[in-house]
């Protein structure tokens, strides 16, 4: 994956093979996950990994735009997402004032919201005025408090219709393609059918058009709780505390540093 990818490519993958997303936080990280990435988000979801909340909804404007320019310094050939924190979208004009400040403050190339049916006139308000718009469906973490806890979305029919409606709402409003969270799998391989635009799942089985992790969880340094549809790739929270107690017990005795390490 060397080319950076556009929303035109992006949109181009829908049906020919799954979109790889993945979040980054830092320029470190970001450097790292770029030769793998198609696209890397900057999710409010740092709030929790990161700055140590006990979810999203304490995420700033300040604080996504820090990290949106740390990651798009260390990954300046892949398309960067930055999450809209909670409370910065709720009317058009701030919604507005806050994804021109992603655009004009960041290189970020689009900026991603949480909402169906009743965020589709804000991503319309974006959209038609220059600003790249991926959406967010299904459960929606900023809806943790008002929903008593994260729900998984999609188990009555009902549901179902509801988020088949809210996916063709945004994709009118001019989303380019959408995340879908925490959705049952069959209900998520419905929704990406009935929509042009790539739908991403977190959450959300294997037959949608491709799928986002928190790096963070993908490489087991997060070790507060694991969703179910999260995969540990190594375990990362291990291979740092040995190499941590390595240290510290080599600092103790003096075996660090050596002759090697000393000028
Ligand atoms: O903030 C985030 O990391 C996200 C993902 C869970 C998709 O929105």
């Amino acid at each position: 994956m060397n080319k950076k990818m556009t929303i035109t490519s992006i949109q181009k993958t829908k049906g020919v093979r799954p979109i790889v997303m993945i979040t980054a936080y830092d320029a470190l990280f970001a450097k790292l996950l770029e030769p793998s990435s198609d696209m890397i988000l900057v999710g409010d979801s740092l709030n929790m990994s990161f700055a140590g909340k006990r979810d999203t909804l304490s995420a700033t404007m300040d604080q996504m735009l820090y990290h949106t320019n740390a990651v798009c310094n260390g990954a300046k050939n892949t398309f960067i997402v930055c999450d809209m924190p909670f409370g910065t979208y709720t009317n058009k004009d701030d919604a507005l004032c806050n994804a021109i400040r992603v655009f004009q403050e960041t290189s970020a190339d689009c900026v991603k919201i949480e909402g169906g049916q009743d965020k589709a006139d804000i991503v319309k308000h974006l959209t038609s005025n220059g600003i790249a718009v991926c959406g967010h469906i299904g459960l929606l973490p900023q809806s943790v408090r008002s929903e008593g806890g994260y729900k998984v979305k999609g188990k009555s029919e009902e549901e179902k219709l509801k988020l088949i409606q809210d996916a063709k709402a945004i994709e009118n409003a001019g989303a380019f393609c959408m995340v879908i969270e925490g959705v049952k799998a069959d209900v998520a391989t419905a929704i990406a059918k009935s929509v042009k635009v790539p739908v991403i799942g977190i959450g959300a089985g294997v037959d949608v058009d491709g799928q986002v992790l928190v790096f963070s969880d993908m490489l087991g340094l997060f070790e507060e709780f694991t969703p179910k549809f999260v995969k540990k790739y190594m375990d990362g929270a291990t291979l740092v505390k040995d190499a941590i107690q390595n240290y510290a017990d080599e600092v103790i005795t003096k075996e660090f540093p050596k002759e090697e390490h000393t000028y």
